[in-house]
Protein backbone atom coordinates (compact mmCIF):
# COMPACT_ATOMS: atom_id res chain seq x y z
CA UNK A 1 0.00 0.00 0.00
CA UNK A 2 1.23 3.11 -1.27
CA UNK A 3 1.18 6.21 1.52
CA UNK A 4 2.40 8.97 0.35
CA UNK A 5 2.67 10.44 -3.40
CA UNK A 6 5.77 12.57 -4.63
CA UNK A 7 4.88 14.84 -7.65
CA UNK A 8 7.76 16.65 -9.66
CA UNK A 9 6.96 19.80 -11.25
CA UNK A 10 4.18 21.85 -10.08
CA UNK A 11 2.67 22.77 -13.54
CA UNK A 12 -0.62 22.46 -15.58
CA UNK A 13 -0.18 18.55 -15.38
CA UNK A 14 1.49 18.26 -11.98
CA UNK A 15 -0.96 19.85 -10.08
CA UNK A 16 -3.82 18.49 -11.28
CA UNK A 17 -2.04 15.35 -10.23
CA UNK A 18 -1.23 16.19 -6.57
CA UNK A 19 -4.79 17.14 -6.39
CA UNK A 20 -6.08 13.86 -7.10
CA UNK A 21 -3.48 12.02 -4.83
CA UNK A 22 -4.56 14.18 -2.00
CA UNK A 23 -8.08 13.56 -2.98
CA UNK A 24 -7.12 10.20 -2.85
CA UNK A 25 -6.40 9.94 0.87
CA UNK A 26 -2.51 10.04 0.29
CA UNK A 27 0.06 11.95 1.94
CA UNK A 28 1.42 14.29 -1.28
CA UNK A 29 4.72 15.52 -1.34
CA UNK A 30 4.90 18.10 -4.31
CA UNK A 31 8.03 19.58 -5.63
CA UNK A 32 8.99 22.21 -7.81
CA UNK A 33 12.63 23.76 -8.52
CA UNK A 34 10.66 27.40 -8.56
CA UNK A 35 9.16 29.00 -5.73
CA UNK A 36 7.12 30.91 -7.59
CA UNK A 37 5.92 28.36 -9.77
CA UNK A 38 5.40 26.67 -6.99
CA UNK A 39 3.09 29.52 -5.28
CA UNK A 40 1.58 29.72 -8.08
CA UNK A 41 -0.06 26.15 -8.29
CA UNK A 42 -1.20 26.82 -4.23
CA UNK A 43 -2.73 29.44 -5.60
CA UNK A 44 -4.68 27.81 -8.40
CA UNK A 45 -5.27 24.98 -6.34
CA UNK A 46 -7.08 26.88 -3.52
CA UNK A 47 -9.40 28.75 -6.01
CA UNK A 48 -10.05 25.07 -7.45
CA UNK A 49 -10.96 23.38 -4.15
CA UNK A 50 -13.10 26.47 -2.77
CA UNK A 51 -15.06 25.88 -5.98
CA UNK A 52 -15.54 22.69 -5.43
CA UNK A 53 -16.46 23.43 -2.20
CA UNK A 54 -19.27 25.94 -3.50
CA UNK A 55 -20.81 23.35 -6.11
CA UNK A 56 -21.14 21.19 -3.58
CA UNK A 57 -18.88 18.56 -4.54
CA UNK A 58 -16.70 18.19 -1.39
CA UNK A 59 -17.84 19.98 2.16
CA UNK A 60 -15.21 22.66 3.73
CA UNK A 61 -13.37 20.18 6.49
CA UNK A 62 -12.73 18.18 3.55
CA UNK A 63 -11.15 20.98 1.83
CA UNK A 64 -8.91 21.60 4.53
CA UNK A 65 -8.42 17.93 5.13
CA UNK A 66 -6.99 17.69 0.99
CA UNK A 67 -5.25 21.03 1.24
CA UNK A 68 -3.34 20.12 4.55
CA UNK A 69 -2.10 16.54 3.04
CA UNK A 70 -0.03 18.46 0.30
CA UNK A 71 3.40 19.58 1.00
CA UNK A 72 5.02 22.17 -1.22
CA UNK A 73 8.64 22.25 -1.49
CA UNK A 74 11.83 23.26 -3.03
CA UNK A 75 13.65 20.94 -1.38
CA UNK A 76 13.55 17.67 -3.27
CA UNK A 77 14.83 16.14 -0.32
CA UNK A 78 11.04 16.22 0.93
CA UNK A 79 10.47 13.08 -1.39
CA UNK A 80 12.62 10.65 0.92
CA UNK A 81 9.17 8.84 2.18
CA UNK A 82 7.33 8.67 -1.41
CA UNK A 83 6.19 5.34 -2.62
CA UNK A 84 5.75 6.31 -6.14
CA UNK A 85 7.02 9.63 -7.34
CA UNK A 86 5.15 11.41 -10.63
CA UNK A 87 7.33 13.31 -12.67
CA UNK A 88 5.73 16.31 -14.57
CA UNK A 89 8.29 18.41 -15.45
CA UNK A 90 9.60 20.05 -18.83
CA UNK A 91 9.57 17.78 -21.91
CA UNK A 92 13.27 17.59 -22.26
CA UNK A 93 15.12 14.14 -22.18
CA UNK A 94 18.91 16.15 -20.39
CA UNK A 95 16.70 17.40 -17.68
CA UNK A 96 14.48 14.21 -16.93
CA UNK A 97 17.39 12.50 -16.60
CA UNK A 98 18.83 14.83 -13.99
CA UNK A 99 15.74 14.39 -11.54
CA UNK A 100 15.64 11.08 -12.15
CA UNK A 101 19.17 10.42 -11.31
CA UNK A 102 18.71 12.62 -8.41
CA UNK A 103 15.53 11.20 -7.59
CA UNK A 104 17.01 7.49 -6.82
CA UNK A 105 19.76 9.03 -4.39
CA UNK A 106 16.98 10.11 -2.23
CA UNK A 107 14.11 7.33 -2.42
CA UNK A 108 14.07 4.05 -0.69
CA UNK A 109 14.42 1.20 -3.45
CA UNK A 110 11.08 0.36 -3.12
CA UNK A 111 9.68 3.32 -4.75
CA UNK A 112 8.14 3.59 -7.90
CA UNK A 113 9.43 6.04 -10.34
CA UNK A 114 6.65 7.28 -13.19
CA UNK A 115 6.76 9.94 -15.94
CA UNK A 116 3.85 11.74 -17.22
CA UNK A 117 5.41 12.38 -20.60
CA UNK A 118 3.28 12.61 -23.91
CA UNK A 119 6.26 12.08 -26.60
CA UNK A 120 9.62 10.97 -24.90
CA UNK A 121 10.06 7.28 -24.43
CA UNK A 122 10.04 5.49 -21.03
CA UNK A 123 13.04 3.49 -21.88
CA UNK A 124 14.89 6.68 -23.07
CA UNK A 125 14.00 8.20 -19.49
CA UNK A 126 14.80 4.69 -17.48
CA UNK A 127 17.89 4.43 -19.37
CA UNK A 128 18.99 7.36 -16.56
CA UNK A 129 18.31 4.96 -13.05
CA UNK A 130 20.31 2.62 -11.81
CA UNK A 131 16.85 0.00 -10.73
CA UNK A 132 15.57 0.79 -14.07
CA UNK A 133 12.70 -2.37 -13.33
CA UNK A 134 10.85 0.39 -10.97
CA UNK A 135 10.36 2.95 -13.85
CA UNK A 136 6.99 3.15 -15.53
CA UNK A 137 4.98 5.77 -17.79
CA UNK A 138 1.81 7.07 -16.29
CA UNK A 139 0.21 9.16 -18.80
CA UNK A 140 -2.43 11.58 -17.37
CA UNK A 141 -4.91 13.72 -19.39
CA UNK A 142 -5.46 17.72 -19.03
CA UNK A 143 -7.18 18.75 -17.23
CA UNK A 144 -5.96 15.57 -14.76
CA UNK A 145 -8.74 16.08 -12.33
CA UNK A 146 -11.33 16.03 -14.98
CA UNK A 147 -10.48 13.53 -17.75
CA UNK A 148 -11.05 10.11 -16.56
CA UNK A 149 -8.29 8.70 -18.64
CA UNK A 150 -4.55 7.38 -17.82
CA UNK A 151 -2.94 5.60 -20.22
CA UNK A 152 0.21 3.05 -18.46
CA UNK A 153 3.00 2.56 -20.11
CA UNK A 154 5.29 0.05 -19.11
CA UNK A 155 8.90 -0.33 -20.66
CA UNK A 156 11.27 -2.66 -21.84
CA UNK A 157 13.06 -2.51 -18.35
CA UNK A 158 10.23 -2.18 -16.27
CA UNK A 159 9.11 -5.38 -13.71
CA UNK A 160 5.69 -7.03 -14.00
CA UNK A 161 5.54 -5.75 -10.16
CA UNK A 162 6.22 -1.73 -11.04
CA UNK A 163 3.44 -2.07 -13.75
CA UNK A 164 0.89 -4.30 -11.56
CA UNK A 165 1.24 -1.49 -8.49
CA UNK A 166 0.66 1.54 -10.80
CA UNK A 167 -2.28 0.22 -12.53
CA UNK A 168 -3.97 -1.24 -8.90
CA UNK A 169 -3.28 2.51 -7.86
CA UNK A 170 -4.32 4.51 -10.56
CA UNK A 171 -7.22 2.66 -11.25
CA UNK A 172 -8.27 2.67 -7.23
CA UNK A 173 -8.19 6.50 -7.77
CA UNK A 174 -11.38 6.14 -9.74
CA UNK A 175 -8.96 6.37 -12.96
CA UNK A 176 -10.01 4.43 -16.77
CA UNK A 177 -7.26 3.32 -17.16
CA UNK A 178 -5.05 1.62 -20.37
CA UNK A 179 -1.89 -0.26 -20.96
CA UNK A 180 0.12 0.25 -23.74
CA UNK A 181 3.13 -0.68 -25.31
CA UNK A 182 6.22 2.18 -24.98
CA UNK A 183 5.42 3.58 -28.60
CA UNK A 184 5.19 7.04 -30.14
CA UNK A 185 2.28 8.83 -28.94
CA UNK A 186 1.20 5.94 -27.08
CA UNK A 187 -2.22 5.21 -27.74
CA UNK A 188 -4.23 8.39 -27.91
CA UNK A 189 -1.53 11.05 -29.09
CA UNK A 190 -1.11 8.13 -32.32
CA UNK A 191 -4.43 6.87 -33.40
CA UNK A 192 -5.83 10.41 -33.10
CA UNK A 193 -3.91 12.10 -35.82
CA UNK A 194 -6.00 11.51 -38.85
CA UNK A 195 -8.39 13.48 -37.05
CA UNK A 196 -6.26 16.52 -37.48
CA UNK A 197 -4.30 15.16 -40.45
CA UNK A 198 -6.55 13.86 -42.74
CA UNK A 199 -8.78 17.19 -42.11
CA UNK A 200 -6.25 19.62 -42.99
CA UNK A 201 -5.24 17.39 -46.00
CA UNK A 202 -9.29 17.59 -47.36
CA UNK A 203 -8.84 21.47 -46.74
CA UNK A 204 -5.36 21.43 -48.93
CA UNK A 205 -7.34 19.80 -51.59
CA UNK A 206 -9.88 22.45 -51.82
CA UNK A 207 -12.84 19.86 -51.20
CA UNK A 208 -14.07 21.96 -48.10
CA UNK A 209 -13.38 24.55 -46.06
CA UNK A 210 -12.78 24.70 -42.42
CA UNK A 211 -16.08 25.41 -41.38
CA UNK A 212 -17.64 22.96 -43.30
CA UNK A 213 -15.42 19.49 -42.14
CA UNK A 214 -15.85 20.93 -38.40
CA UNK A 215 -19.57 20.49 -39.37
CA UNK A 216 -19.23 17.42 -41.11
CA UNK A 217 -17.14 16.35 -38.35
CA UNK A 218 -19.88 17.75 -35.24
CA UNK A 219 -23.06 17.42 -36.86
CA UNK A 220 -22.77 14.49 -38.85
CA UNK A 221 -20.34 12.28 -36.97
CA UNK A 222 -21.24 13.23 -32.97
CA UNK A 223 -17.53 14.21 -32.29
CA UNK A 224 -17.55 17.27 -29.78
CA UNK A 225 -15.89 19.32 -31.55
CA UNK A 226 -14.42 19.47 -35.30
CA UNK A 227 -11.01 19.00 -36.30
CA UNK A 228 -10.08 22.92 -36.58
CA UNK A 229 -12.19 23.89 -33.56
CA UNK A 230 -10.25 21.72 -31.81
CA UNK A 231 -7.03 22.76 -33.13
CA UNK A 232 -7.75 26.03 -32.12
CA UNK A 233 -8.33 25.13 -29.00
CA UNK A 234 -5.34 23.16 -28.27
CA UNK A 235 -3.16 25.50 -30.09
CA UNK A 236 -1.53 24.73 -33.63
CA UNK A 237 1.73 25.60 -32.27
CA UNK A 238 1.77 22.36 -29.35
CA UNK A 239 -0.91 20.41 -32.04
CA UNK A 240 1.68 21.09 -34.60
CA UNK A 241 4.73 19.86 -32.14
CA UNK A 242 2.93 17.11 -31.16
CA UNK A 243 2.53 16.02 -34.64
CA UNK A 244 5.74 16.68 -36.23
CA UNK A 245 7.33 14.90 -33.02
CA UNK A 246 5.08 11.26 -33.49
CA UNK A 247 6.06 11.76 -37.23
CA UNK A 248 9.87 11.87 -36.33
CA UNK A 249 9.63 9.15 -33.76
CA UNK A 250 7.76 7.14 -36.02
CA UNK A 251 10.73 7.68 -38.54
CA UNK A 252 8.81 9.57 -41.09
CA UNK A 253 5.99 7.09 -41.61
CA UNK A 254 4.31 9.18 -44.35
CA UNK A 255 0.94 8.15 -42.33
CA UNK A 256 2.09 10.84 -40.12
CA UNK A 257 3.17 13.52 -42.21
CA UNK A 258 2.54 16.59 -41.19
CA UNK A 259 0.80 19.43 -43.25
CA UNK A 260 1.93 22.96 -44.49
CA UNK A 261 -1.16 24.90 -43.54
CA UNK A 262 -0.80 23.75 -39.85
CA UNK A 263 2.86 25.00 -39.81
CA UNK A 264 2.21 28.33 -41.76
CA UNK A 265 -0.93 29.06 -39.37
CA UNK A 266 1.62 28.38 -36.16
CA UNK A 267 4.79 29.81 -38.08
CA UNK A 268 2.31 33.66 -38.56
CA UNK A 269 1.41 32.41 -34.53
CA UNK A 270 -2.41 32.03 -35.40
CA UNK A 271 -2.04 29.70 -32.48
CA UNK A 272 -6.33 29.67 -32.12
CA UNK A 273 -8.66 30.94 -29.41
CA UNK A 274 -5.24 32.19 -27.33
CA UNK A 275 -3.51 34.54 -29.91
CA UNK A 276 -7.33 35.27 -31.11
CA UNK A 277 -6.79 33.86 -34.88
CA UNK A 278 -6.37 30.62 -35.71
CA UNK A 279 -8.45 28.55 -38.81
CA UNK A 280 -10.86 30.73 -37.13
CA UNK A 281 -11.54 34.62 -36.16
CA UNK A 282 -11.77 35.04 -32.53
CA UNK A 283 -11.98 39.03 -32.02
CA UNK A 284 -14.37 39.17 -35.45
CA UNK A 285 -16.38 36.12 -35.74
CA UNK A 286 -18.19 37.82 -38.25
CA UNK A 287 -14.80 37.33 -40.95
CA UNK A 288 -15.34 33.37 -40.43
CA UNK A 289 -17.11 31.71 -43.74
CA UNK A 290 -19.98 29.71 -42.94
CA UNK A 291 -20.26 25.82 -43.48
CA UNK A 292 -21.65 24.57 -46.57
CA UNK A 293 -24.20 22.09 -44.97
CA UNK A 294 -24.36 20.08 -47.85
CA UNK A 295 -24.81 16.71 -46.67
CA UNK A 296 -23.69 14.26 -49.40
CA UNK A 297 -20.33 16.14 -49.18
CA UNK A 298 -20.58 16.00 -45.39
CA UNK A 299 -20.59 12.72 -45.44
CA UNK A 300 -18.03 11.93 -47.25
CA UNK A 301 -15.55 14.02 -45.57
CA UNK A 302 -16.81 12.23 -42.43
CA UNK A 303 -16.44 8.94 -43.84
CA UNK A 304 -13.36 9.80 -45.41
CA UNK A 305 -11.74 10.62 -41.75
CA UNK A 306 -13.26 8.53 -39.72
CA UNK A 307 -11.90 4.82 -41.87
CA UNK A 308 -8.33 6.60 -41.61
CA UNK A 309 -9.05 6.76 -37.85
CA UNK A 310 -10.29 3.21 -37.77
CA UNK A 311 -7.47 2.30 -39.68
CA UNK A 312 -5.22 3.65 -37.33
CA UNK A 313 -7.01 2.07 -33.70
CA UNK A 314 -6.69 -1.42 -36.13
CA UNK A 315 -2.78 -0.66 -36.84
CA UNK A 316 -2.65 -0.02 -32.60
CA UNK A 317 -3.91 -3.44 -32.28
CA UNK A 318 -1.85 -4.88 -35.14
CA UNK A 319 1.10 -3.96 -33.61
CA UNK A 320 0.18 -5.02 -29.96
CA UNK A 321 0.37 -1.30 -28.90
CA UNK A 322 -2.66 -2.45 -26.77
CA UNK A 323 -6.17 -4.48 -26.66
CA UNK A 324 -8.93 -4.24 -28.53
CA UNK A 325 -11.25 -2.91 -25.76
CA UNK A 326 -8.12 -0.29 -24.21
CA UNK A 327 -8.30 1.39 -27.68
CA UNK A 328 -11.68 2.08 -27.40
CA UNK A 329 -11.65 3.43 -24.34
CA UNK A 330 -8.66 5.36 -24.76
CA UNK A 331 -10.53 7.27 -27.94
CA UNK A 332 -13.73 7.46 -26.20
CA UNK A 333 -12.49 8.79 -22.38
CA UNK A 334 -9.31 10.46 -23.33
CA UNK A 335 -10.61 12.58 -26.51
CA UNK A 336 -14.24 11.62 -25.77
CA UNK A 337 -14.83 10.16 -29.20
CA UNK A 338 -18.85 9.44 -29.52
CA UNK A 339 -17.26 5.44 -30.12
CA UNK A 340 -14.94 3.60 -29.70
CA UNK A 341 -13.03 3.32 -33.38
CA UNK A 342 -12.86 -0.55 -33.75
CA UNK A 343 -16.78 -0.59 -32.62
CA UNK A 344 -17.17 2.08 -35.20
CA UNK A 345 -16.11 -0.04 -38.12
CA UNK A 346 -17.77 -2.84 -36.67
CA UNK A 347 -21.04 -0.93 -37.73
CA UNK A 348 -20.22 0.82 -40.84
CA UNK A 349 -18.91 -3.23 -41.76
CA UNK A 350 -14.89 -3.81 -42.15
CA UNK A 351 -14.85 -4.68 -45.88
CA UNK A 352 -16.69 -1.12 -46.11
CA UNK A 353 -13.79 0.94 -44.62
CA UNK A 354 -11.56 -1.61 -46.09
CA UNK A 355 -13.25 -0.66 -49.88
CA UNK A 356 -13.08 3.32 -48.80
CA UNK A 357 -9.42 3.20 -48.18
CA UNK A 358 -8.49 0.99 -51.03
CA UNK A 359 -10.24 3.24 -53.47
CA UNK A 360 -7.95 5.81 -51.50
CA UNK A 361 -5.22 3.99 -51.46
CA UNK A 362 -5.54 3.27 -55.40
CA UNK A 363 -6.65 6.95 -56.11
CA UNK A 364 -3.95 8.31 -54.47
CA UNK A 365 -0.96 6.06 -54.72
CA UNK A 366 0.00 7.38 -51.21
CA UNK A 367 1.27 4.91 -48.53
CA UNK A 368 -0.91 6.96 -46.06
CA UNK A 369 -4.02 5.31 -47.27
CA UNK A 370 -2.90 1.79 -47.16
CA UNK A 371 -5.13 -0.47 -45.69
CA UNK A 372 -3.92 -2.06 -42.63
CA UNK A 373 -2.83 -5.86 -43.12
CA UNK A 374 -5.50 -7.16 -40.01
CA UNK A 375 -8.37 -5.09 -41.86
CA UNK A 376 -7.89 -6.97 -44.66
CA UNK A 377 -7.33 -10.45 -42.85
CA UNK A 378 -10.74 -9.76 -40.45
CA UNK A 379 -12.48 -9.45 -44.00
CA UNK A 380 -11.52 -12.17 -45.57
CA UNK A 381 -12.33 -14.30 -42.62
CA UNK A 382 -15.27 -12.59 -42.11
CA UNK A 383 -14.89 -11.24 -38.29
CA UNK A 384 -15.67 -8.48 -36.44
CA UNK A 385 -13.66 -6.81 -33.32
CA UNK A 386 -16.61 -7.61 -31.03
CA UNK A 387 -18.72 -10.54 -31.65
N1 LIG B 1 0.08 20.08 -20.66
C1 LIG B 1 -0.51 18.99 -21.14
O1 LIG B 1 -1.60 19.05 -21.74
C2 LIG B 1 0.11 17.63 -20.91
C3 LIG B 1 -0.70 16.49 -20.99
C4 LIG B 1 -0.14 15.24 -20.71
C5 LIG B 1 1.22 15.15 -20.41
N2 LIG B 1 1.99 16.27 -20.36
C6 LIG B 1 3.42 16.10 -19.98
O2 LIG B 1 3.55 16.46 -18.62
C7 LIG B 1 4.83 17.06 -18.39
C8 LIG B 1 4.63 18.44 -17.78
O3 LIG B 1 3.86 19.23 -18.65
P1 LIG B 1 3.14 20.56 -18.14
O4 LIG B 1 2.29 21.03 -19.25
O5 LIG B 1 2.56 20.35 -16.79
O6 LIG B 1 4.41 21.54 -18.00
P2 LIG B 1 4.49 22.97 -17.29
O7 LIG B 1 5.47 23.76 -18.08
O8 LIG B 1 3.14 23.53 -17.04
O9 LIG B 1 5.13 22.64 -15.86
C9 LIG B 1 6.43 22.12 -15.69
C10 LIG B 1 6.86 22.43 -14.26
O10 LIG B 1 8.10 21.74 -14.00
C11 LIG B 1 8.93 22.59 -13.25
N3 LIG B 1 10.31 22.14 -13.45
C12 LIG B 1 11.05 22.25 -14.57
N4 LIG B 1 12.27 21.69 -14.37
C13 LIG B 1 12.26 21.23 -13.10
C14 LIG B 1 13.24 20.58 -12.30
N5 LIG B 1 14.44 20.28 -12.79
N6 LIG B 1 12.92 20.23 -11.04
C15 LIG B 1 11.70 20.54 -10.52
N7 LIG B 1 10.73 21.18 -11.23
C16 LIG B 1 11.02 21.51 -12.50
C17 LIG B 1 8.66 23.99 -13.77
O11 LIG B 1 9.01 24.98 -12.81
C18 LIG B 1 7.13 23.92 -14.01
O12 LIG B 1 6.44 24.32 -12.84
C19 LIG B 1 5.55 17.04 -19.74
O13 LIG B 1 6.36 15.90 -19.79
C20 LIG B 1 4.39 16.94 -20.74
O14 LIG B 1 4.80 16.30 -21.93
C21 LIG B 1 1.47 17.51 -20.59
Amino acid sequence: MIETIGVVGSGTMGIGIAQIAAQNKHQVVLHDHSEKQLSKAKEGLDKIMKRLVEKGRITESERKVINSRILFTTNMGDLWPCGLVIEAIVEDITIKHEVFKKLEDIVSDHCILASNTSSLSIASIGAALNKSERIIGIHFFNPAPLMPLVEIIPSIQSSKSTSDSAKELITSWGKTVVMCKDTPGFIVNRVARPFYGEALRIYEEGIADFATIDWALKELGGFRMGPFTLMDYIGNDINFAVTESVFKAFFYDPRFKPSFTQKRYSEAGFYGRKSGRGYYHYENEELNSKANKDKVLGQSILDRIVCLLINEAIDAVFMDVATTKDVDLAMTKGVNYPKGLLQWGDEIGLEVVLKRLQDLFDYYGEDRYRPNPLLRRMVAEKKKFYS
